[in-house]
């Protein structure tokens, strides 16, 4: 028997878990007590930080509903979300990046017909989206979905806003024979992350801003394929280099062009100015 002291604390706890049967469980834990007894000797952490941080954490947990993480806020703000994206879906392997899911995706988006406009009666400058799903060697995927959701032109999703309790700009659209894509939406603005809470708290202290650059999201999948989970980002958004949960990619950014009013790419006449942007979206093929 012997007393631990501070090297060999982190040894005795390691050595606790020579039971353990999962052999990836054992990996991590080993590996998380050494980064987290590394992180308290080299800090020199105080009991009054340690306690601050047991309460910090309490109220991430305090703030979770079925509506809203808080521990998700936290990882993304801590860019621990992206790294973990990054890791599982590195850039340059055929299909386009992958960014962080957020907490507005709504599970069971209709499917809408080719060229409807998902944000019918949407605050925002209306905006026609099209492109085409392809392969990694640039064949078009037919029948290939994009499940797609953002937030208006002043940057409120449909979840936030406190009397609408239907969904607004989101749909799925489904490519056509030759893989192509076309929608209507709106140009969405840049918008903060949730910050009544206590990652808001953490951000304050941090000197950060909460901001994320314009986007609108979607998942894009196909049958044989790797789903993506990502967004267009418009290209002059403000906090495009400063993204308040890292997940802005430069392959990702689409130039929003502004045309004068009238006829648009649906042949509807427009009367007052409107965006056109373009994006090709590459897919994977899933591992056998
Ligand atoms: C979003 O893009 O919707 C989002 C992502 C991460 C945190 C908050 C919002
Ligand atoms: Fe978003």
């Amino acid at each position: 028997m012997a007393d631990f002291d501070e090297k060999s604390i982190t040894r005795a706890v390691i050595e606790r878990l020579s039971e353990s049967r999962d052999p990836r469980f054992k990996q991590l834990m080993t590996s998380l007590v050494t980064h987290l007894h590394d992180f308290i000797r080299e800090v020199r952490l105080t009991e009054e930080e340690w306690i601050k941080g047991i309460q910090f954490l309490t109220e991430v947990g305090r703030k979770c509903t079925d509506k809203r993480q808080e521990f998700i806020l936290l990882s993304d703000t801590l860019g621990a979300s992206i790294l973990v994206i990054s890791l599982n879906h590195p850039a340059k392997n055929g299909s386009a990046e992958s960014t962080v899911l957020g907490p507005y995706y709504w599970e069971g988006a209709p499917e809408r017909p080719l060229g409807s406009n998902l944000a019918e009666g949407v605050k925002g400058d209306p905006t026609f989206y099209s492109g085409r799903v392809l392969d990694a060697n640039g064949r078009a995927i037919p029948g290939a979905t994009l499940d797609i959701w953002s937030g208006d032109g002043e940057g409120n999703y449909d979840m936030q806003l406190p009397d609408e309790t239907e969904m607004r700009a989101r749909g799925k659209i489904r490519t056509d024979s030759q893989g192509r894509y076309w929608f209507r939406s709106i140009r969405p603005s840049f918008y903060p992350v949730p910050i009544d809470g206590p990652v808001g708290s953490m951000l304050n202290e941090m000197g950060r801003h909460p901001y994320r650059p314009g986007h609108i999201h979607m998942i894009v999948s196909a049958p044989g394929y790797e789903a993506v989970t990502t967004h267009l980002f418009v290209s002059n958004s403000p906090y495009l280099d400063s993204d308040a949960v890292f997940g802005m990619k430069e392959s990702l950014v689409v130039d929003f062009k502004r045309h004068e009013p009238g006829p648009a790419p649906d042949g509807e006449r427009m009367s007052i100015p409107y965006f056109t942007a373009e994006y090709d979206f590459r897919l994977r093929r899933a591992a056998d």
